[in-house]
């Protein structure tokens, strides 16, 4: 059978994949759409990830793929639905990149607040005069709250470090009730979550969070506020941050992802109470090995006739 992985991933991941398919590692980029309804009629497999274009075109045309075993846990660049109506199975790669994309939640909360950025940035360029009791002074994280936003794997784990590790009072906002082993207060409406000293945003990308932190949703923060977004640029109404940024309506923001990746808004990097990273939340050597691994062991499921364990559709 045909596999074409998009993007070069772990080596041993590939050397166990081309033991057992004919092998074709994509390495000019990202697939467009075009690329990617082609690709659904080449191969019989394939191996995608993010930024790869499989929305509802892909599956209009000649269909001689029939699994996509997505390598992350966010699948917003595939649409499933089109994919299942075709007969298509999409899996991911969960629970594997828990804790990787919960600590850069952490890395960008802290370094927020405590302007780390900002002083990287001053030393480089040779503008730091020596310490200084009123130099560099930023914002203390523990007994301050912090909502999360959307309490599923990724946000209960941001929610563990904050509590057990810095001290903080957790609150969260899920779109449906939630039991969590945590001292952790559940609120009713987005609004008041967003009234937290820190705002953590961990929901899945796609049609029902597109938009969702919208203005009228940061116009709830408070001036001292601090928004971290950890999940998918599209959540966020990136115009309505940057306003909210530039006008002093919050303190700052820590991202890790963007609505348009890779452009990131020349006014979001002009700003110097943001710390902005370039969407590494599972990128840990451990991490991106394991979700190679479970998104090939998907595609070795379906190529037997199983169901891939982790199958969305
Ligand atoms: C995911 O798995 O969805 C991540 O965002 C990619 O690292």
């Amino acid at each position: 059978m045909k596999l074409l992985i998009t993007r070069e991933i772990a080596q041993p991941v590939m050397d166990q994949a081309a033991e057992r398919f004919d092998v074709t590692v994509n390495t000019s980029g990202p697939l467009n759409a075009e690329q990617a309804a082609q690709a659904m009629a080449d191969y019989d497999l394939i191996l995608p990830t993010l930024g790869d274009d499989f929305s509802a075109t892909a599956f209009a045309g000649d269909l001689r793929c029939k699994m996509l075993g997505n390598f992350g846990v966010g699948y917003n660049h595939i649409d499933v639905d089109a994919a299942a109506r075709v007969g298509v199975a999409v899996s991911n790669t969960p629970d594997v990149l828990t804790d990787a994309t919960a600590d850069i939640g952490m890395t960008l909360l802290l370094a927020t607040a405590r302007r780390a950025g900002e002083g990287e940035r001053m030393v480089r360029a040779g503008q730091w005069e020596g310490f200084g009791p009123k130099v560099g002074l930023g914002t203390q994280v523990s007994g301050k709250s912090v909502a999360i936003i959307g309490m599923g794997r990724i946000g209960q784990a941001v929610a563990h470090r904050c509590h057990y590790g810095f001290g903080m009072n957790v609150v969260f906002y899920n779109r449906s009730r939630k039991d969590v082993s945590m001292p952790a207060r559940q609120v009713n409406t987005l609004a008041e979550a967003m009234g937290a000293d820190f705002v953590v945003v961990t929901v899945p990308g796609g049609a029902e969070t597109r938009n969702l932190i919208d203005a009228a949703a940061l116009s709830a923060m408070k001036p001292h506020g601090i928004f971290i977004n950890i999940a998918r640029g599209e959540v966020v109404d990136e115009e309505a941050l940057i306003d909210a940024l530039e006008n002093g309506a919050i303190r700052g923001a820590g991202l890790d992802v963007y609505a348009n990746e890779p452009h990131v808004p020349e006014r979001l990097v002009a700003l110097e109470n943001t710390v902005l990273l370039p969407h590494l939340g599972s990128a840990t050597h451990e991490t991106r090995q394991a979700m190679a691994q479970m998104a090939l062991d998907n595609i070795i499921a379906f190529a037997d006739g199983q169901q891939p364990p982790q199958q969305v559709n």
